[in-house]
């Protein structure tokens, strides 16, 4: 079945001065469950790429459908809600929040959707244990290694149990051994889990974590 579709993409920064073209048409189906590497130059419009099919930001033209639906055709506050509930995001420098424990950060878009966390008592243990941060929920951000906080930041975009998870550049700011544990972790999500993946990367060993990769170049899928 296919989750999310990109039919026909373009992506244009403009300044007074002049036009960037940055995606061309691009046309993509990915399937649910699947696991996808975006590969492709420095500057060559991946993460654009990423935020247009996460409607984070809108392409100039063509159609992001997510689940049969035109995300064009939805108002504000229910693409929000999509993104809120259905997406999942990880980035290169984490974004935790610094006063926040590890507990807090992970449970933080309950409150933002004004879930009662009372609820959430048990998945909250169930996604610490899938992370192996369990022991470690009582501590704060500056207190944990990289890798470490890069696992906060994925139990915290699966709390709300997305459909897709969007991940950019997730192990691009870790050692290759730390990359590892992140991408074996990423990979159980998408085989026991049976989340479906788009995650940019540079690496070529952690794209071969993957299903399928898929190579930008000249704004075009290659
Ligand atoms: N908000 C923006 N306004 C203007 N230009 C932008 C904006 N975001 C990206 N660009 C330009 O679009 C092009 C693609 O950028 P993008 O960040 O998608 O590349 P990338 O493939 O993710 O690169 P990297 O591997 O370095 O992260 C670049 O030339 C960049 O300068
Ligand atoms: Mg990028």
């Amino acid at each position: 079945m296919v989750v999310l579709k990109a039919q026909n993409l373009f992506k244009d920064y403009s300044t007074k001065e002049n036009t960037t073209r940055v995606l061309k048409g691009i046309n993509l189906e990915v399937n649910d469950g699947e696991f996808i590497s975006i590969m492709g130059q420095s500057g060559s419009g991946k993460s654009t790429l990423l935020y247009v099919l996460s409607g984070l930001d809108k392409p100039t033209s063509g159609k992001v459908i997510f689940n049969g639906e035109d995300l064009a055709t939805l108002n504000d506050e229910k693409l929000s809600k999509i993104r809120r509930t259905k997406f999942g995001f990880i980035f290169q420098f984490y974004n935790l929040v610094p006063l926040l424990n590890v507990e807090e950060n992970i449970m933080l878009p309950l409150e933002l959707e004004g879930l009662n966390k009372k609820n959430y008592k048990d998945k909250v243990e169930n996604i610490l244990k899938v992370v192996g941060l369990f022991d470690k929920r009582k501590k704060y951000p500056y207190q944990l290694s990289g890798g470490e906080q890069q696992r906060v930041a994925i139990a915290r975009a699966l709390i709300i149990d997305p459909q897709i998870i969007f991940a950019d550049e997730p192990t691009g700011n870790l050692d290759s051994k730390t990359g590892e544990e992140i991408l074996k972790l990423l990979l159980n999500l998408s085989k026991e889990h049976k989340k479906t993946i788009l995650m940019v990367t540079h690496d070529n060993y952690a794209a071969s974590f993957s299903d399928r990769i898929i190579k930008i170049k000249d704004g075009l899928i290659e």
